[in-house]
């Protein structure tokens, strides 16, 4: 069981990116489930039904989210009715949408879990006990259980790697938008991985024109955060390999497309 994971897609340049190399991911690593994050994918702040619908035409089954889920206002009118997209299972009880899904591929359940860290974070309920909730619940579905960890600082990340060791197949943080190269199976099977990184623009500040960050930095001014549409763009995301029998990770293997890092088919 091959899953593809795609982190934070920023505006259109990340989408072009989605476009242009997933079909190149797919032919390449044979994936059996594609998962895109779209926190960012409408401009940079959220995601529409546009593109959540876009994202499964490319060949996603699933889209998970972050702190950036209510930015765009039209969330609210299909965001219930959206199957295939998950938002932190831990925002406050009530909230619309869900936290876990069930994708089937072929004869396989898999359970995807968006969680949202809250160290420098929006207040959420406690993710740590979210997952044991949602875990215990998915597992007398399936073991196949992949959770999208959103948070910002690297060690409440770890934390919940070591916490979910052996009950999930994989732990993958999302959010800080720069990919971290410390993919790894922990000692009980489980993958993990702080942070996948982002796809869209490659010369901004995490997604962001420079300029207008730089101008904060430096003035403490009030800007607005445009995501450049031109330059060149990047693609972050990782390659999970799992286990059929057990659910637990074979291999991970991180993927950055870039300029830098160039794409070997
Ligand atoms: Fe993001
Ligand atoms: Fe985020």
């Amino acid at each position: 069981m091959n899953l593809l994971f795609i982190g934070d897609v920023v505006g259109s340049p990340g989408r072009d990116m989605v476009k242009e190399y997933v079909p190149k991911l797919k032919e390449k690593y044979r994936p059996h489930l594609t998962i895109i994050n779209g926190e960012n994918a409408a401009g940079g702040k959220g995601i529409t039904e546009k593109i959540y619908r876009e994202f499964l035409e490319i060949g996603a089954q699933a889209v998970t989210l972050g702190n950036h889920t209510w930015d765009n206002r039209e969330i609210f009118e299909f965001i219930d009715d959206a199957k295939y997209l998950v938002r932190p299972a831990n925002f406050p009880e009530g909230s619309p949408g869900k936290g876990i899904i069930f994708v089937k591929i072929n004869d396989i359940e898999v359970a995807i879990i968006n969680l949202q860290g809250r160290t420098f974070m929006t207040p959420s309920d406690c993710p740590f006990k979210k997952a044991d909730s949602l875990i215990e619940m998915a597992k007398a579905r399936t073991p196949f259980i992949f959770v999208d960890f959103h948070a910002e600082v690297t060690s409440e990340k770890q934390a919940m790697g070591w916490y979910l060791d052996g009950k999930v197949s994989a732990v993958v943080g999302t959010h800080t938008h720069v990919q971290t190269s410390d993919n790894r199976i922990l000692p009980g099977g489980t993958g993990y991985l702080t942070d996948v990184g982002m796809t869209g623009p490659y010369d901004g500040i995490l997604g962001v024109e420079k300029e207008a960050v730089l101008k904060r930095f430096l003035t403490s001014l009030p800007v607005r955060f445009e995501v450049p549409n031109t330059g060149r763009t990047l693609l972050s995301a990782v390659m999970i390999e799992l286990d059929r029998k057990t659910g637990l990770t074979k291999k991970i293997e991180r993927i950055l497309i870039n300029d830098d890092h160039p794409f070997y088919s």
